[in-house]
């Protein structure tokens, strides 16, 4: 019987945001106390995590003096170094403080974006120091509520300036550090840009470097969409372009919910699991998601090691639906194999298909036999198989 704990080769990870959260939304104040870094970096080494990710701000405050915020940083690394947890990724806040209410990159004003960038610079050194190999940038305040107050072209150009000299900056610095862009399509701006996956893989192209800059796609984010995550996480891989992941739960188009992974949309965490497991991801396995209001601090830890079991139990499931027997017939039956033979053969052009004619009643009536296959996932879903 599987206990479902978490191994260190499973690379599960999380924000020190997620753990860390009070509680505040936009009709109540905080539930929780302030949780410093180094203590959630100790709880998530007890509970089975392999590595964290951290904005600047989760380890020491926006005001903070030098001395400060060095006192902050070093008992950040001495729980680090005492837990041996890993440092996968770091981020930049660039949407708590009140100077960044109308956005950082693409602020309106030169001099909140020229802070923008060097509030990031300053984390990529620490970031750098610490070991992350991806730098997350979330560009939460990058949008807009209104039509004429945000020059869309315009921004996108600040948008591609900004990455550009990022790029630059860890090329100088000799940083191995990638970026991945975290799309959101709203909240807190009423529209935010680069929505989805698709949005900010097209942006990439753009970029005088868009080797260095993938993406974050997160479930909740691209389901606040009502797009398939598992779809895009796989157009991400088939890119080269997925450089980490914030898996959480969500339940449809509605504010971000940020549940943990499993809950939400359970049918479509079986799929992202399935994906990941189909190969090519080799990043943390990383959980961005928010403990509810409801719980007190038992309830938080409860919540965070519910997202790695979950993903344990999902990994197990699919597995077994991936070496059924008679999932492979149901595979066959539904041609899906068949997709994976180019549609020319070796040798031939358009012209060998120009006329070509197939038996299209036949094929017109044959049935797909989908709905099996389907069923059989589902089985293992529900825990009858
Ligand atoms: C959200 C976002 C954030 C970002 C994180 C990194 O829930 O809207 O996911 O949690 O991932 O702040 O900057
Ligand atoms: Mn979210
Ligand atoms: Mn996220």
């Amino acid at each position: 019987m599987n206990s479902y704990e978490p191994a260190p080769a499973d690379h599960f990870s999380f924000g020190i945001w997620t753990v860390g959260w009070q509680g505040v939304d936009v009709f109540g104040t905080a539930v929780r106390p302030p949780m410093p870094a180094e203590r959630a970096v100790r709880k998530l080494a007890e509970i089975g995590a392999y590595g964290v990710n951290f904005h600047d701000n989760d380890v020491f405050g926006f005001d903070d003096t030098s001395l400060e915020r060095e006192e902050r940083i070093a008992a950040f690394r001495k729980a680090l170094d005492e837990t041996g947890l890993v440092v996968t990724t770091a981020t930049t806040n660039l949407f708590g403080h009140p100077i960044f209410k109308e956005g950082g990159f693409t602020a309106n004003d030169r001099d909140v974006r020229r802070f923008a960038l060097a509030k990031v610079m300053r984390n990529l050194d620490l970031a750098a120091e610490l070991g992350a190999k991806v730098y997350v940038c979330w560009g939460g305040r990058d949008g807009a509520e209104s039509g004429a107050s945000k020059d869309v072209r315009a921004a996108l150009d600040r948008l591609k300036e900004s990455f550009n000299i990022l790029c630059a900056y860890v090329l100088d610095q000799g940083y191995r550090i990638r970026f991945a862009i975290e799309p959101k399509p709203n909240e807190p701006r009423g529209d935010i840009l680069l929505p989805t996956a698709g949005h900010a893989l097209a942006f990439i192209n753009e970029l005088e470097h868009p080797e260095l800059v993938g993406i974050n796609p997160e479930v909740g984010h691209e389901e606040m969409s009502g797009l398939n995550y598992a779809h895009a996480i796989t157009q991400a891989l088939w890119h080269g372009k997925l450089f980490h992941i914030d898996l959480n739960g969500q339940h449809g188009p509605r504010y971000d919910q940020d549940l943990r992974f499993g809950a939400g949309n359970a049918r479509g965490a079986f799929w992202v699991v399935d994906a990941l497991e189909a190969g090519g991801y080799d990043g943390p396995v990383h959980f961005d998601f928010k403990p509810p209001r409801t719980e007190d601090d038992e309830g938080v830890w409860v919540s965070a090691a519910a997202c790695m079991r979950n993903y344990l139990i999902l990994r197990e499931k699919v597995r077994a639906f991936r070496s059924d027997p008679e999932v492979t017939e149901a595979l066959r039956a539904a041609r899906v194999p068949d997709l994976s033979l180019p549609t020319l053969a070796e040798g031939e052009t358009w012209r060998d298909i120009r006329g070509f004619t197939p038996d299209i009643p036949a094929l017109a009536d044959r049935g797909m036999a989908f709905e099996r296959l389907d069923q059989l996932a589902l089985e293992y879903l529900y825990g009858v198989r």
